[in-house]
């Protein structure tokens, strides 16, 4: 029976991917799938609850939806969140924290709006039975949301814990990380069906990579880490235990390789621990080396999936780029978000024509935020998508390079002033 309403949040321009793994996952379609803002809600049963957080690459957490109703000031929130069963899902002597989310809410102060939340919880339990969960606001047992829009408030209890983009495996990362559920997005963006080779010239920790080894294995992302819902009342430890087994056994030997490269051979270091870690280092082939100069890693042409170092989070380095040692080549009276640009600006066009040589057949996905990026490289897009990496807004870009696109281009190019 599907009691359950979920809302499974991802990143924004990633809905309707998250709607198609939900549907995979689960087979529920039609009014029990619906594409949201910012997520999909699911009419769903707990053991679908658990086998989302099991298998979703690309939610961020599974909520269970326990109240929505309207509000208009702090007291509304306090009889809302008073007015829940929350003794079915804990016990007073587990410890829990409330988060409060909002858009357009007329409250004033979001914390106090928290506080009242938390006190109609904490009072529901001690009218009950005479004691009190405590908050615990780093590690809690338990987990509680509300969202405020301008009218309604919504009420969550979480199944995730910790959130679903830390998969368990990377220990070792560099200055600027892509979340492992933004790297599926990609993936799942590309539709690579992991028959063709998969290469990241940027790897950094190998976030991309080790994400498209495990699809090509069939592992499932949570089987490395603990949930959420582990310490929730309808927990039952064999239904859980069944789920993880179902999944272990779907794994499988990969077609496939997936290389990553990087610059940075402190980075590839990291990606190859990671990789060893998500049980993929049989998969994925790491080396280090600047994508300006790298030649394709294999014979048969494959899909590139890119998400470049640029300017506001990690600068680019060796042949465009800064010095080799990873310091910043000063450019003298320059200041250095000008030096940043016009490097990354080069860095580009070479990677451009880089491509355009050595990489015919090959298709490659770039997540940036530059919005001008195919200009700047003088590529043409195939496809171009809204993707949002935390607050930055992104776009990912499809280049198809084809065979004897250089030349053409290069004669083009000689041609213009
Ligand atoms: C935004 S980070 C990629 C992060 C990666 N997706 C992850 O999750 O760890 C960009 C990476 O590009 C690398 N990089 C910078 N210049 C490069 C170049 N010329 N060739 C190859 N890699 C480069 C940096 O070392 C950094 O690891």
């Amino acid at each position: 029976m599907n009691a359950l309403q979920l809302f499974l949040p991802c990143a924004a321009g990633v809905e309707d991917l998250l709607a198609d793994e939900v549907h995979r996952l689960t087979g529920l379609a039609g009014n029990d799938l619906l594409v949201g803002r910012g997520g999909v809600v699911v009419q769903a049963s707990w053991r679908d609850a658990l086998r989302l957080n099991l298998h979703s690459r690309l939610s961020q957490r599974v909520l269970v939806q326990l109240s929505h109703t309207p509000y208009r000031s702090e007291a509304d929130l306090y009889e809302a969140a008073a007015a829940v069963a929350w003794e079915i899902w804990f016990t007073p002597r587990q410890t829990f924290k409330v988060e409060i989310t909002a858009q357009h809410s007329p409250l004033k102060s979001l914390n106090f709006a928290t506080l009242k939340v938390k006190d109609a919880v904490v009072d529901r339990f001690r009218n009950k039975f005479g004691v009190r969960p405590s908050i615990e606001t780093q590690w809690p047992d338990v987990r509680l949301y509300a969202h405020l829009t301008a009218t309604h408030c919504t009420l969550y209890i979480d199944t995730s814990g910790e959130p679903l983009f830390k998969r368990g495996w990377r220990e070792d990362k560099g200055d600027a990380p892509l979340k492992e559920t933004l790297a599926a997005a990609m993936i799942a963006a590309s539709g690579w069906d992991a028959t063709v080779p998969l290469y990241d010239p940027c790897c950094g920790s190998g976030t991309i990579a080790i994400e498209a080894a495990q699809v090509a294995c069939r592992i499932a992302p949570g089987l490395l880490r603990r949930f959420g819902f582990e310490k929730l009342l309808p927990y039952q430890a064999h239904v859980w235990s069944d789920l993880k087994g179902e999944a272990q056994a779907m794994a499988r030997p990969a077609e496939v390789t997936v290389y990553g490269s990087d610059v940075a051979f402190r980075m590839v270091d990291f990606a190859n621990r990671n990789a060893q870690r998500a049980g993929v280092e049989g998969v994925v082939q790491f080396r280090g080396g600047d994508a300006l100069q790298r030649m394709p890693p294999c014979e048969q042409p494959g899909l590139m999936l890119v998400n470049p170092p640029y300017g506001e989070r990690i600068e680019t380095a060796g042949v465009a780029g800064r010095t080799q040692g990873g310091r910043v080549r000063a450019a003298p009276g320059a200041g250095r978000e000008h030096a940043q640009t016009e490097e990354a600006g080069d860095f580009f066009v070479q990677l451009a024509s880089h491509w355009k040589k050595n990489y015919a057949g090959w298709t490659a996905w770039v997540l940036t935020p530059d919005l001008k990026l195919p200009s700047r490289m003088r590529l043409k897009e195939s496809r171009r998508m809204p993707m949002w990496n935390g607050p930055i807004e992104c776009r990912l870009f499809r280049f198809d390079m084809v065979a004897g696109s250089a030349r053409q281009r290069e004669a083009g190019d000689s041609r213009a002033p």
